[in-house]
């Protein structure tokens, strides 16, 4: 395939991306939180500071994987780099493999690292990487850490897409022996299952986004670009992001669980908080943002999301993430069938 080809591919990706709604219900509705009427904190004594394994991310909330690879979306990356900086996020980049294959594509990319250099930026790649690339992946950013997202539904409705998945594991096992920074396995909006994150965490991963439906929907976008769009039934396909989180429950204490997959309110984050992830990623909503409303709105609807965050911890009496996981959840028929159905031991 061409770079040109490439290039077009991620600007209809963002273009499909942005004119897509999201469901009107939404798993996070499955979840309630028991209301008590005095709260023992202050809104002040809320801390939302994350502490992962390998490092401390000072706001729960991250911008995930979206850009980078052609022109207009390095002026997006330059946008949403604005934006981790100024509100201390962790940010992510799209696929480097553009940059990885043609060097003139790296700016696109760099340009996060050249407007944020102290912030924590993720690169990212495929499960098929080489182990080099990968490597060369983390260096092109001087990143914290490196994104490998497994997306087979993308690559099977994808007119050009994979068809080879077999060596994945195997790959995906080499390079979190060779990358020297943490290695995060990523969705793309299907969600994973707990034999998924079992097989990882035998191979020496300790990060997952789990990245679940209800969101962006990239079934729906690559059946957009294909001629007959004949691949529309597969529109369900996958784990939503809560039950995701339900099937990551074992694997909590040994595990950084991050997720990703329709998270649109600071309600959402919080219950993905409470479920158990260290910290919560968002990409449409940021992608939206900063394209509709430029860079003070988008500042301002982040230092929002953030603030109410807060004074739902506070109503909640929760004064760190960890406080949230005590949190009392009352959880629908239907989420409770899939725990039941799948055997999942949850407190
Ligand atoms: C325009 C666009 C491009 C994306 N490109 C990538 C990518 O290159 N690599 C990746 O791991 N995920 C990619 N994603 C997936 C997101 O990181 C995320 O997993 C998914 O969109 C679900 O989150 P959301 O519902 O908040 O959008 C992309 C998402 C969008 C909207």
């Amino acid at each position: 395939m061409s770079d040109n080809k490439r290039e077009q591919r991620k600007n209809e990706h963002v273009e499909i991306a942005m004119a897509q709604q999201d469901a009107t219900v939404s798993d996070f509705d499955g979840i309630r939180f028991v209301h008590h009427s005095i709260p023992n904190i202050d809104v002040d004594d809320v801390d939302l500071t994350s502490h992962l394994k390998d490092f401390t991310l000072n706001q729960p909330l991250y911008i995930n994987a979206m850009t980078g690879g052609s022109e207009w979306t390095k002026q997006i990356n330059e946008k949403l780099a604005v934006i981790a900086r100024e509100t201390g996020m962790a940010m992510a980049v799209g696929s480097t493999h553009a940059a990885l294959r043609n060097s003139k594509m790296a700016s696109s990319f760099t340009v996060v690292r050249d407007t944020n250099p102290n912030g924590i930026i993720f690169s990212n790649v495929g499960a098929d990487v080489p182990v080099d690339k990968a490597i060369e992946s983390v260096r092109l950013l001087d990143a914290q850490a490196l994104q490998v997202h497994v997306n087979a539904p993308q690559e099977l409705v994808m007119p050009e897409g994979n068809r080879t998945f077999s060596t994945w594991m195997d790959n995906l096992a080499q390079i979190v022996k060779r990358v020297d920074v943490p290695v995060i396995v990523k969705e793309v909006g299907f969600g994973m299952s707990k034999e998924t994150i079992k097989n990882l965490n035998e191979i020496g991963i300790s990060y997952v986004d789990v990245s679940g439906r209800g969101g962006t929907n990239f079934v729906d976008i690559e059946n957009e670009r294909r001629t007959y769009k004949d691949m529309d039934y597969l529109g369900q396909w996958g784990q939503t992001t809560v039950e995701s989180l339900l099937e990551s429950t074992a694997y909590q204490q040994d595990m950084n669980i991050l997720a990703s997959g329709g998270v649109r309110t600071p309600l959402d984050a919080v219950k993905c908080l409470a479920l158990g992830a260290s910290a919560v990623g968002m990409s449409r909503p940021f992608l939206n943002q900063v394209e509709h409303n430029g860079i003070t709105e988008t500042l301002n609807y982040t230092e929002q999301f953030i603030e109410h965050m807060k004074k739902i911890m506070t109503m909640l009496d929760a004064r760190t993430i960890k406080d949230l996981k005590q949190t009392q959840m009352v959880l629908s028929p239907k989420l409770q069938s899939w725990i039941e159905q799948r055997n999942l031991d949850i407190h």
